[in-house]
């Protein structure tokens, strides 16, 4: 029969496996105010955020450039320090976490049409990395219509964005949706 101070001392040196560092990965073509959302929830539970960029070179509806997206989280960001760190990412999102020391992915969810997605993407990558846990954020209900898709429609249309975007990207993405129409 186990000893209750023996039990005791095994639970005060027993520590679950748990890491400051959170990997919030995405297209962000380009970053929204629900992002921005998510990036500030997730900073009041990690130490650290790192905002992976994907960087895929066969998804050319994008935008921005992998370097654009980066720089304007970072832009965004600034006042966050290290807290906030904004990098592209290629291949495995799970090889990318495990070499950044991440053992978590944080993903935001708005509403239920998000579900299936995020369910198979966290199925699949737990099936790649068990170690690696995702977790949920729910976005603020002022996000929950935000995309950087319908962001990138209605300013191709001319609507206005203003509020949806931080500050520094809206600039950017109607300089660049005037670019598009013009045929650069
Ligand atoms: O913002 P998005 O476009 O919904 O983000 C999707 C993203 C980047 C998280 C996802 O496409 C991804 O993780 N890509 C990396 C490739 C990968 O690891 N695929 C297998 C896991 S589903």
């Amino acid at each position: 029969m186990e000893r209750p101070v023996a039990t005791r001392a095994r639970r005060l040196l027993w520590r679950p496996d748990v890491s400051a560092v959170a990997v919030y990965p995405g297209s962000f073509d380009p970053i929204t105010n629900g992002h921005v959302d998510i990036i500030r929830r997730s900073l009041q539970v990690f130490e650290r955020v790192i905002v992976a960029v994907l960087s895929n070179a066969n998804k050319d509806s994008s935008w921005f450039t992998p370097e654009e997206r980066v720089a304007m989280i970072r832009e965004t960001f600034r006042a966050e320090g290290d807290r906030v760190v904004a990098d592209a990412f290629s291949g495995l999102l799970v090889d990318y976490a495990v070499e950044k020391g991440a053992k978590v992915i944080v993903r935001g969810l708005r509403a239920v049409a998000d579900f299936e997605y995020e369910f198979q993407m966290t199925m699949m990558n737990r099936h790649l990395k068990p170690r690696v846990e995702t977790v949920f954020m729910m976005t603020g209900e002022s996000h929950f219509y935000t995309s950087s898709r319908l962001v990138k429609e209605v300013v191709s249309l001319g609507g206005n964005v203003a509020g949806l975007l931080p500050d520094n990207v809206v600039p950017r993405l109607i300089a660049r949706a005037k670019q598009l129409r013009a045929g650069a």
